[in-house]
């Protein structure tokens, strides 16, 4: 969507402050901002810091002659794509539960078509309460989204769940919102697991052998197959320093062993399931793992180390699970195409994508990624050259071609 219109209403309480920063976030990622709120925000924070950030008039009241020949309550419903209510207090979301339409982000509530997030934001007590608790399940019932509050420590100096989340979560979750419900949802009702990152498998309790792998590709795969409406299972190394994506489970996992238990336990055999084998796994272990730390020596100058093979995940999971669609990587220096159309068959996979390594721009870590992608016999399709791109439009394209193979 270009310049999604977020219409971000403001209600009483201490984190108010936070909205003026999220008004700022979204700008920055290019949507479009207005602003409404309710009595109770204008004792927190002016509706004059949030115009001057917005450079839009900010919407108060219901009743207001001059608001309404700008912008009235019925043309800002119709004005947004989305309503964020951040931070929603309880009386808010109180009178939304109820349908009362007593002041304008309530009557706008009941007068937009437009997606409603909430973010509720109170003292811990007050969030737990049953009431709080059933009137949020009866806008969840009539397809509100809440983004759950954060736990720790309150204002009030009380521990617990009721923390309006970041500026920067927030900001996050509503843009993966937007992504989600505008992408065609190709994999819906789909069941997707990642393997993401590398594996690291210890030599002693201090040290272990690990490889370069960040899990950038199985994290974009991820976000693409979560806006392409699927259910996101990663499993990913504990080296992966990288945001789990809004709506994705995620289980970290440590040698190749580990990984591949977790996957079997969380996979499915059936034509509804995908798995994406992106991880860099460890194709060696050490035989016998030191009880204690290895000390130097004096009188040797080598260690060495004996190693037995890894199991080949990949491999493995086709084998076990012959009705999912089972999707290889390949990251190869030399030979790419050859290689990658061996490991196809080896592994016995649907469609295997391989990237060229030996180019800097494009190997582990790096933002941008080239493939091309290859497809088991049965499918009789041409193989698929993927030009350099970020990783987040590369797995848009794998993903479009996952589920063209589900199709056929
Ligand atoms: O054989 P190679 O490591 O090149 O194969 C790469 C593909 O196989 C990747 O999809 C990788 O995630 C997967 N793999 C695996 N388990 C291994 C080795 C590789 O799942 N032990």
């Amino acid at each position: 969507m270009n310049s999604p219109k977020i219409l971000l209403a403001i209600t009483g309480g201490i984190s108010a402050y936070k909205s003026a920063v999220l008004a700022r976030l979204l700008m920055k990622q290019g949507c479009v901002v207005r602003v409404m709120m309710t009595d109770g925000a204008c004792q927190f924070i002016t509706p004059l810091t949030l115009q001057a950030l917005t450079g839009h008039e900010v919407h108060t009241a219901l009743l207001d002659e001059h608001a309404e020949k700008g912008m009235g309550h019925i043309e800002l419903a119709k004005w947004a794509d989305v309503v964020v209510m951040a931070p929603c207090s309880a009386n808010t979301i109180a009178k939304l539960a109820n349908g009362l339409a007593d002041n304008l982000v309530t009557t706008v509530a009941l007068a937009t078509t437009a997606p409603i997030l909430i973010a509720p934001a109170m003292n811990q007590a007050m969030f737990a309460h049953g009431i709080v608790q059933d009137n949020l399940s009866k806008l969840q019932r009539f397809g509100y989204t809440i983004l759950a509050p954060d736990s720790g420590e309150q204002a009030c100096g009380d521990v617990g769940a009721g923390r309006l989340p970041e500026p920067e979560n927030l900001c996050e979750r509503i843009l993966a919102f937007l992504s989600r419900t505008n992408s065609p949802q190709i994999l819906h009702h789909k069941k997707v697991i990642i393997t993401a990152g590398a594996t690291a498998e210890p030599i002693d309790p201090v040290r272990f052998l690990s490889n370069h792998s960040t899990g950038k590709m199985g994290f974009a795969l991820a976000r693409a197959c979560l806006n392409a409406g699927a259910d996101v299972t990663i499993v990913a190394g504990k080296g992966v320093n990288l945001p789990t994506p809004t709506g994705a489970t995620r289980i970290t996992v440590g040698t190749a062993d580990e990984m591949l238990a977790v996957c079997t336990s969380v996979m499915m055999d059936d034509a509804d399931t995908i798995f994406i084998a992106t991880a860099a796994v460890a194709d060696y272990k050490v035989a016998h793992v030191a009880p204690h730390k290895i000390k130097k020596t004096s009188n040797q100058d080598g260690l060495t180390l004996e190693l037995v093979k890894n199991p080949d995940i990949l491999a493995t999971m086709s084998q076990t699970f012959p009705s999912a669609l089972m999707v290889g990587f390949a990251a190869e220096t030399t030979d790419t195409d050859n290689y990658a159309k061996g490991k196809l068959i080896a592994k016995n996979l649907d469609m295997i994508a391989v990237n060229d390594v030996s180019d800097k721009t494009i190997g582990f870590g790096s933002d941008d990624n080239a493939m091309t992608v290859f497809f088991a016999d049965k499918y009789a399709k041409d193989k698929q050259v993927l030009a350099k791109a970020s990783k987040d439009t590369i797995a848009i394209e794998l993903v479009g071609h996952m589920a063209k193979l589900l199709q056929s």
